[in-house]
């Protein structure tokens, strides 16, 4: 993230941009992306574009619609029920009900308004390295004030565990401790427990590879407790995994689950699907409505991003072409000793940047090295996670053999450029 003093700054103050010198993108095609020099960069950071950037017929539905109609959801439109009855289907039965807002933040609003208004509690756990949006109240999540309505909990990892040497399932049970302390502590404070939201693969706090039970055991706790479980899918969803929903590859179902980024593919469009119970409650008592919200256009074009994800086959791709880098990436991993792990479903990939593999310390500063160095060759990823140390690889769906290749090629490169 850089500051630049220019008309950018004059007109817009310093919000963050990527890279020590920004770039100033100006046009984008598939997995491609053209600065204003008119320099050609390969997107392996966008996951918005999920069917690749200016897909033509996310243009033909956008312009059909507006050409036809937009408006507020106080009105009945088939084309915003019609949507609502293919994206329900494409999650676990329970969440048979659609509400929409217009990003990840108002989405998670929505859920954590749904779990108070139905359980009448208020203490919502989240894990201690979470990014759920940019709201006054969502934000606390991220850097607090955090008790007394929100308590963090360690989030689950193998690769620095809390513990070392244990058995998978004994280290699920101390992750599970960790959530159990929590609610026990809303207990003490005479909060009631309304529920947990994790992102349903821990995108933010780094990809890390996780017990395959602990989503599971911790659903049953919440529930067992009177919360409700939410799963942020803002990252996870729309295939990215090679699956449809990051839930499904923990084999649990939430009782709300949160979508944004890629669901309207740069059209704002956000949502969370849940129950028929806790919508019923949500609507008695919340008076919930979105001018921008449940509109024809963003339904139609969210439908089409549905249609492309399954005409095109995006979620096999994920898993193909996410697989072939994995594996690729593990037959390099030992050549550098900063190359710690290397993780991650589908085309979501993780590669751990530490000072070497036996202390495992997470190196941010070689991570953001190696992000500038692709950044010369042409290619755009990022660094996220606790640490901010994990190469974050994460491309529109519709890159192919070819563009892991060249991928492949530009990161071996750069790994031997590091300092
Ligand atoms: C897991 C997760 N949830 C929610 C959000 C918030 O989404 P938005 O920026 O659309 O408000 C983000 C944004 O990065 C996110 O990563």
């Amino acid at each position: 993230m850089s500051k630049t003093p220019n008309k950018r700054s004059q007109f817009m103050g310093d919000s963050p941009l990527f890279y020590k010198e920004p770039i100033n993108l100006e046009s984008g095609e598939g997995v491609w992306l053209y600065d204003k020099s008119g320099k050609k960069y390969l997107d392996v950071y966008n996951n918005v574009p999920v069917a690749g950037h200016c897909h033509p017929r996310i243009i033909a539905s956008l312009t059909d619609q507006a050409s036809k109609l937009n408006v507020h959801s106080r009105y009945v439109s088939d084309v915003v029920v019609d949507y609502s009855e293919k994206l329900t289907s494409l999650h676990s039965d329970n969440l048979s009900k659609l509400q929409m807002a217009c990003s990840g933040t108002e989405a998670v609003e929505v859920a954590i308004k749904m779990a108070r208004i139905y359980t009448g509690g208020q203490g919502i756990i989240c894990s201690n390295a979470t990014y759920h949006g940019n709201s006054h109240e969502t934000f606390r999540m991220t850097i607090g004030p955090f008790e007394p309505e929100f308590r963090r909990v360690t989030y689950p990892e193998s690769y620095r565990p809390i513990k070392d040497g244990l058995l998978e399932e004994d280290l699920c049970a101390l992750y599970i401790k960790e959530v159990e302390k929590q609610i026990e502590g809303f207990n003490q404070d005479g909060i009631k427990f309304a529920g947990l939201i994790f992102c349903s693969i821990f995108a933010n706090e780094g990809l890390p590879d996780f017990p395959k039970d602990y989503l599971s055991k911790v659903s049953k706790l919440v529930r067992d407790s009177g919360g409700v479980v939410i799963l942020d899918e803002v990252q996870a969803g729309f295939g990215r995994t090679g699956t449809w929903w990051g839930y499904e590859l923990s084999n649990v179902s939430p009782d709300i689950a949160v979508m944004g980024k890629p669901m309207g593919s740069g059209l704002p469009v956000s949502g969370v699907v849940t129950t028929e119970e806790i919508s019923d409650s949500f609507h008695e008592k919340a008076f919930y409505f979105n001018t921008t919200a449940a509109t024809p256009l963003q339904a139609a074009v969210g439908g089409t991003v549905i249609d492309i994800i399954q005409d095109e086959g995006l979620i096999e791709n994920a898993e193909k072409i996410g697989g072939y880098l994995k594996a690729e990436l593990l037959k390099i991993k030992d050549d550098f000793d900063y190359l710690g792990d290397i993780r991650g479903p589908g085309l979501f990939i993780g590669l751990d940047i530490v000072d070497n593999k036996e202390d495992k310390n997470p190196d941010r500063e070689k991570a953001i090295e190696i992000v500038e160095i692709l950044k010369g060759k042409g290619v755009l990823i990022s660094n996220a996670g606790q640490y901010r140390n994990v190469l974050k690889l994460r491309p529109p769906l519709v890159f192919d053999s070819s563009h892991a290749d060249f991928l492949l090629e530009e990161l071996r490169a750069s790994f031997k450029e590091v300092s």
